[in-house]
């Protein structure tokens, strides 16, 4: 049975169940799932199934093409039970409820919590299971699976994961990144480790830097309040990004169970050189707000303007980072990552640049082999992209530059889920290698911390403005200068 709190909010409608709507049609639930929504507000089982099913905005055209039957038979498993004016008041009648359903529908006590709440909620709705007797494990599994953001910073994620563990155990605690039920993103540990030729150039021999971004051409939309209590260091940065840097720079794990990736990657994160002087925080990190400007002839409000954010904000839309990985493997490779909103496009990818040979006899063919890199699109146009230089034919030694493209599209028998699909899947089945453990967390704000201090209390922070629409600052290309610039997706 899943339990979901906060399940009025949007995260419910707009992901959860249609995650588990398509799970179900793809015959991938269990036969007795049952889900119940829990929250304060007052709904009746069927105001709840019209809200996240049969009225659902986010539903609508995949219920369009499918048989009732199916829809009928799905919406029968969800339930709701109203927790009244306060989530931390005593859990008696939700309890009874779910043992009720577990009778009903044979989900042989089963259970997993979704706490898709307020942060601050996440310590009351523990102990508050704990106090009714539904974190132990005497009678099947009990899970708990917790949204992000995990934390404020280094010591509000250690709260929170004190407070989660006095509850419950280490193991029963899933903490979710979506990025991670992302394909591309499980398959850089593919890419890594079930090939034989990329390995051996994976290091700092023979890479010249890496290269990171995450663009969206969105803004921050409807979330302005959230979002400038945030920032993007805290919104992708000290997760969805660091998830990413932990599976470039981590080294081949023994196996693939869950703990033994996990502890790769957390190595792997605590590798990361911190940086604590405000000379390297100056020449080593930028931040910036978007700036309103027209994009194709549309007008877009800059993001102090946007709803919910102060007019006098420092919170930045845009944020990039060089480091350095203190291990024999990376040894002097720069790192570049950035993330922003309100770029040209939506892309996240990962470059690997590979080092000029030692001797260029070629060196006047037009093309340089920097030019050799390694593409790893995570999204849109999933795939990999190998750039190398070839024979340009005739006379002589022009060489040119070629690509070697494989797109995920083209496996179409395939179906790929939606990285909520695969995560929620994962957890019911006890699998958890793509959700963060408690140091994984904590290791990445050990890096970010630094930053966003430097950044709150620092003197000389800049604070960059770019518009709307365009790849960031022009002060940009100043953290990558002994490069020259950064890979622009599409230009
Ligand atoms: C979320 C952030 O975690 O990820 C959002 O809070 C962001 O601000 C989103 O838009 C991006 O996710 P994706 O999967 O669209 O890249």
């Amino acid at each position: 049975m899943l339990i979901i709190f906060g399940a009025s909010g949007d995260l419910t409608a707009r992901k959860l169940i249609p995650g588990l709507f398509n799970l179900y049609v793809a015959q991938q639930l269990p036969e007795n799932f049952v889900v119940l929504g829990a929250s304060r507000s007052d709904m009746t089982d069927e105001e709840f199934r019209d809200k996240v099913v049969n009225k659902s905005p986010y539903l609508k055209e995949k219920l369009e093409d499918l048989k009732d039957n199916y829809v009928k038979g799905f919406t029968d498993r969800i339930f709701y039970e109203d927790l009244g004016s306060d989530y931390t008041a005593e859990y008696s009648g939700l309890a009874k409820r779910i043992e009720t359903l577990n009778v009903d529908s044979g989900t042989e006590s089963n259970y997993m919590f979704y706490f898709s709440t307020p942060p601050s909620l996440y310590e009351p709705i523990a102990k508050n299971l704990a106090d009714a007797g539904l974190n132990s494990q005497e009678k099947g599994w009990k899970r708990l699976i917790v949204e992000k953001p995990f934390g404020y910073s280094l010591e509000s994620a250690k709260i929170l994961n004190n407070g989660l563990q006095q509850y419950f155990k280490e193991p029963q605690i899933y903490r979710i990144d979506h990025y991670l039920g992302k394909e591309t993103v499980q398959n850089l540990l593919v890419t890594r480790f079930s090939n034989s030729i990329f390995e051996p150039l994976w290091n700092r021999n023979y890479i010249h830097h890496v290269e990171i971004t995450n663009a969206e051409s969105v803004g921050v939309e409807k979330r302005g309040g959230y979002y400038d209590k945030s920032g993007a260091l805290r919104d992708m940065f000290q997760n969805h990004l660091m998830q990413i840097v932990s599976l470039v720079v981590m080294e081949p794990p023994i196996g693939d169970q869950p703990e033994e990736i996990r502890n790769e990657k957390v190595k792997a994160l605590k590798s990361l050189r911190i940086m604590q002087d405000e000379k390297t925080l100056f020449d080593h990190t930028i931040r910036a707000q978007y700036v309103a400007s027209e994009i194709n002839g549309e007008k877009v409000k800059g993001y102090r303007e946007e709803d919910g954010v102060d007019p006098n904000s420092i919170t930045e839309t845009y944020a990039a980072v060089k480091f350095f990985v203190d291990n024999w493997r990376w040894h002097g490779v720069p790192f570049y990552v950035r993330t922003a909103k309100r770029m040209p496009t939506k892309v996240t990818e990962v470059i690997i640049h590979f080092k000029t040979p030692h001797h260029q006899i070629f060196k006047d063919s037009g093309v340089s082999s920097k030019d050799n890199k390694l593409i790893i699109r995570i999204q849109p146009d999933e795939g990999v992209l190998i750039k190398f230089g070839v024979k340009v034919p005739g006379q002589g030694f022009k060489v040119e530059r070629a690509n070697l493209d494989f797109y995920y599209s083209s496996l179409a028998q395939t179906y790929v889920m939606e990285a909520y699909e695969r995560l929620l899947l994962d957890a019911m089945q006890g699998d958890a290698t793509l959700y963060a453990r408690a140091d994984e967390v904590e290791a990445a704000w050990e890096f970010v911390d630094p930053i966003l201090d430097y950044w709150k209390n620092g003197k000389d922070v800049r604070m960059y403005g770019y518009a709307a629409g365009v790849w960031g600052p022009e002060n940009s290309d100043e953290l990558i200068d002994d490069l020259g610039y950064w890979r622009n997706p599409g230009e």
